[in-house]
């Protein structure tokens, strides 16, 4: 089991030096031989930072050549390999120049991004490979349910929100009315809603206001008044290059320097790990509980903070992914009762990724913001200084359009001199795009009841939310059979995450490539069939526990079939 949090390398002639975060467990796995040694406060590394943190509170000299990690677990393997595939890139690189890989922010050679890692890379090889008319490989087709990418995968726009942005990018259209509605079947809303953008936004090829155009972070608030049942501010909210940029923004202002420490769920999108690098600043990760379809576990939590404290990291925010991301669990109301009260006896801004939250298949989506104004209102003055951020996008959903860019936050209970601070930050990037901007718009104020647009909008929504439950489930039946595969319920967002078991031969042929297993078991499935899946190791998991992870948006039912076939074929080899 790997022991230490691997920051960053830095070649230095013949040494490295290693930056590691301090924080808890042993360090009976790292063997630096010869004379470096581990400082005691380091010796003590919880394994499932392994993979992610970069936090640099403490330099450890070692020799490149003497690091030798000696474990079967996943995250050292997928240290050494990353490890040994930057020295290599070392090797290439050509010193003389301005910018060279050892003169680069290490921060950025730190960050790791399993979501689009080495066997995406292979899967687009793949895919040129088949462009060619290559017939050598054993596939027809490369499925990427490596990431939630709807429309990659055929999930087809929504027309209503193409008919706006069509006339919102072109607005000579609208000299041409009667062709718009006789000949190209626009509708009367669709036009309306576009001239209302238009008088908003003037033209989306302007820059609009540094926190987005008024008028769509007013219709933001209205939504989440909808949504909640309690009034919103449009002055707290904020639009974004997709959630990835609010994140950015939120982690740049609340993470000081290299103690500065944010809890973030194990297993979790990478996207927070990888922030946490570029930023130098520390991951505190804390387990979600598998047994109870990956909930928030407040013992855990509680645990990973003191530990943290307890090593001079100042833990400041908490995210929570709800729905989740890998996991595709649901929280219960209770569940995020209790992180909010967390959050409130330690002193943390809560970061509420919600960008899953109308993927839910079980039960109902329940915001941070609608479960802390419920809690304010249940317990006067008590939970009033609780901070909160929470994210949306257009990516996710029935909408999935990733490709726009669009999202926002919102704020809650932050201090206004720190708000003006965030509003300073998003004025350095301009603004998000003005498309995205009017994508937001659309997704939270769509055609209601008795207006033109209304029937065809619901029919496309409905056809998607049913097509991803049915599949979602059909991957689920599938995985039943599986032997040495187990997972939980489908219950959100566009992902299955299940547990593998696999033989100890898989383990030693892993090894002897200086893979992980279950990235071992991953490759094997993208050589084998085409689709491309994420090891657990690229999220985070309990060490001797291994994971994939795929989408379940890809159609047709042939490549579940490819990969139930695959895991047989693969027991039997290394049984
Ligand atoms: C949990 C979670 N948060 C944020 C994002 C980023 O989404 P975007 O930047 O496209 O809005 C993703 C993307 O997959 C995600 O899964």
């Amino acid at each position: 089991m790997l022991a230490t949090t691997l920051g960053h390398a830095r070649s230095k002639g013949t040494q490295t030096t290693l930056r590691l975060a301090g924080a808890t467990a042993s360090s009976r796995a790292v063997k630096t031989a010869g004379t470096h040694l581990l400082p005691a406060r380091i010796q003590n590394v919880d394994p499932l930072l392994a993979c992610f943190s970069s936090a640099a509170n403490t330099s450890l000299p070692v020799s490149s050549s003497s690091l030798s990690l000696r474990t079967s677990s996943s995250p050292a393997i997928a240290f050494r390999r990353s490890f040994s595939s930057s020295a290599a890139v070392t090797m290439s690189s050509t010193p003389q120049r301005a910018l060279n890989i050892d003169n680069i922010n290490p921060h950025v050679k730190a960050a790791k991004y399993a979501v689009r890692g080495e066997l995406a890379v292979r899967s687009e090889e793949y895919r040129a490979q088949l462009d060619k008319n290559d017939d050598k490989l054993p596939f027809k087709h490369v499925i990427s349910a490596n990431i939630g990418n709807p429309q990659q995968l055929d999930q087809q726009p929504i027309t209503f929100f193409r008919q706006v942005l069509s006339l919102v990018e072109n607005p000579l259209l609208l000299q041409h009315e009667e062709v718009l509605i006789n000949n190209l079947g626009y509708k009367t809303d669709v036009i309306e809603r576009a001239k209302w953008l238009l008088s908003k936004v003037g033209s989306v090829g302007a820059y609009s206001a540094s926190n987005g155009a008024p008028a769509i972070r007013q219709s933001i608030a209205d939504f989440l008044e909808r949504r909640d049942g309690f009034p919103a501010n449009e002055a707290d909210i904020y639009l974004s290059a997709g959630a990835s940029s609010g994140v950015n923004t939120l982690l740049h202002v609340i993470c000081a320097g290299p103690s500065s420490g944010v809890l973030v769920p194990i297993p979790q999108y990478p996207l927070y790990t990888a922030s946490l690098s570029l930023l130098n600043a520390q991951c505190v990760p804390y387990y979600l509980d598998e047994a109870h379809n990956w909930a928030t576990d407040l013992e855990a939590m509680r645990k990973s903070l003191t530990e943290a404290r307890a090593n001079d990291v100042d833990v400041r925010a908490v995210v929570v992914i709800n729905p989740g991301n890998p996991t595709g669990s649901s929280l219960s109301e209770q569940d995020i009762e209790d992180v909010i009260d967390l959050a409130h006896s330690e002193k943390l801004i809560i970061l509420a990724d919600e960008v899953y939250q109308t993927n839910v298949f079980v039960g109902k989506f329940y915001s941070f913001k609608g479960v802390l104004r419920r809690m304010q209102e249940k317990n006067p003055g008590k939970y009033d200084s609780v901070e909160l951020a929470s994210l949306h996008s257009v990516s996710k959903g029935m909408v999935g359009e990733c490709g726009h860019r669009g999202g926002y936050f919102e704020l809650v209970g932050i201090d206004p001199a720190v708000q003006a601070e965030i509003y300073k930050f998003v004025s350095i990037m301009l603004c998000a795009p003005v498309v995205g901007q009017c994508l937001v718009e659309l997704m939270v104020n769509p055609p209601k009841p008795g207006q033109p647009s209304y029937e065809l909008y619901n029919k496309e929504y409905n056809t998607i939310f049913n097509g991803l439950r049915e599949r979602a489930v059909a991957l689920h039946k599938a995985f039943d059979q599986m032997e040495g595969v187990e997972c939980g319920e489908p219950q959100g967002s566009m992902y299955l995450f299940p547990t593998i078991t696999l033989p100890q031969k898989a383990f030693d042929a892993a090894a002897a490539e200086g893979r992980a297993a279950d990235e071992f078991y991953c490759l094997k499935m993208l050589e084998a069939t085409g689709v491309c899946v994420v090891a657990g190791s690229g999220f985070g998991q309990k060490p001797n526990t291994l994971h994939f992870r795929t989408t379940f948006l890809a159609p047709g039912t042939d490549w579940v079939a490819n990969i139930v076939k695959f895991h047989k074929e693969f027991m039997d080899t290394y049984r």
